[in-house]
């Protein structure tokens, strides 16, 4: 079953990914030109940043309840919580290692009575309707298996007015020119890696949020801003000390490492696209 898989390839690789790569699990954002080599995991907390401003949440007043859909081991989710003093921020994840992981962080911060992490499906949320002011979700939209549920779940639980910010893993436009063989082939090993059922394009995303009744709708692609980091990644995977962790967090993280280029690869031909979206649930 999906779910399981993904359970089981995050709780088996998040230890190695925290230690050879931090704590935030997804892309940078990077300035094009020399800004490509910019620190990585300075990258990672410009991409927060850069949604947050993109997405006009950028407010240091901001108060309410935060729901970090996909949390990791609360890279977002604690950041989100030192940026928004007066905010309370509840992560989900599928996989339990990452949820004891993120409960860990948050008590280092000294942010346990604002943040709380729990296993829980974004499919099926545990949670009453019209609860979040804010939901953030940073690449866990691919691992959806249904898309238009997904974000049917995240409508339910915002408030009314309350907003959605959303990045996700997508493949290009499709409208003009359908994927051929070879791409779907490519997308199929990227899914077969990091467990994903599929991915859609971000207009498709778009229409989704429509149809559901999103209000304020905008999209944007930061397929050129954020494709650098699979370079970087590539580079520091390479170094002993990351080997040598690889090689004990065991085949699933291995066969990630070692998929890396089918990423940057995807980028380079176009394929695979970083869609961001953000909306708001009508008053
Ligand atoms: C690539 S990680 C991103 C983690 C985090 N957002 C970050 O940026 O550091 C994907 C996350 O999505 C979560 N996830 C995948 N499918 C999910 C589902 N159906 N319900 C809840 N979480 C899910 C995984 O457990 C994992 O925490």
């Amino acid at each position: 079953m999906l779910n399981q898989r993904i359970q089981t390839f995050y709780d088996s690789s998040s230890g190695i990914w925290e230690q050879v790569w931090g704590e935030h699990m997804h892309h940078g954002f990077y300035e094009l030109g020399e800004g490509a080599y910019k620190d990585r995991k300075q990258a990672q907390i410009d991409l927060i940043e850069e949604l947050l401003n993109w997405s006009e949440v950028a407010n240091l007043e901001f108060k309410g309840e935060i729901l970090d859909v996909g949390c990791g081991i609360g890279g977002s989710s604690l950041y989100l919580a030192q940026k928004f003093p007066a905010s309370q921020v509840t992560g989900i994840t599928l996989s339990p290692v990452q949820a004891n992981r993120a409960k860990a962080r948050a008590e280092e911060f000294g942010l346990q009575s604002r943040t709380k992490f729990q296993v829980a499906d974004a499919l099926s949320m545990p949670f009453e309707s019209d609860r979040f002011d804010l939901i953030w979700s940073l690449e866990s939209g691919e691992h959806m298996p249904d898309k238009s549920k997904f974000l049917a779940e995240c409508l339910r639980v915002l408030k009314p007015n309350g907003k959605l910010i959303f990045a996700t893993w997508c493949h290009r436009e499709t409208a003009s020119k359908p994927l051929n063989i070879n791409e779907k082939q490519h997308l199929q090993r990227i899914y077969d890696v990091y467990c994903l059922p599929f991915v859609i394009s971000l207009s498709e995303y778009e229409a989704i949020a429509r149809d559901l009744g999103f209000q304020d709708i905008r999209t944007v692609d930061w397929s050129k801003e954020v494709a650098p980091f699979w370079d970087r990644v590539i580079e520091s995977a390479f170094s002993l000390k990351n080997i040598l962790g690889v090689i004990q967090a065991g085949l699933p993280t291995i066969v990630a490492t070692t998929s890396l280029r089918l990423m940057s690869r995807g980028y380079s031909r176009g394929l695979v696209k970083f869609g961001v979206l953000t909306a708001q649930k009508s008053s």
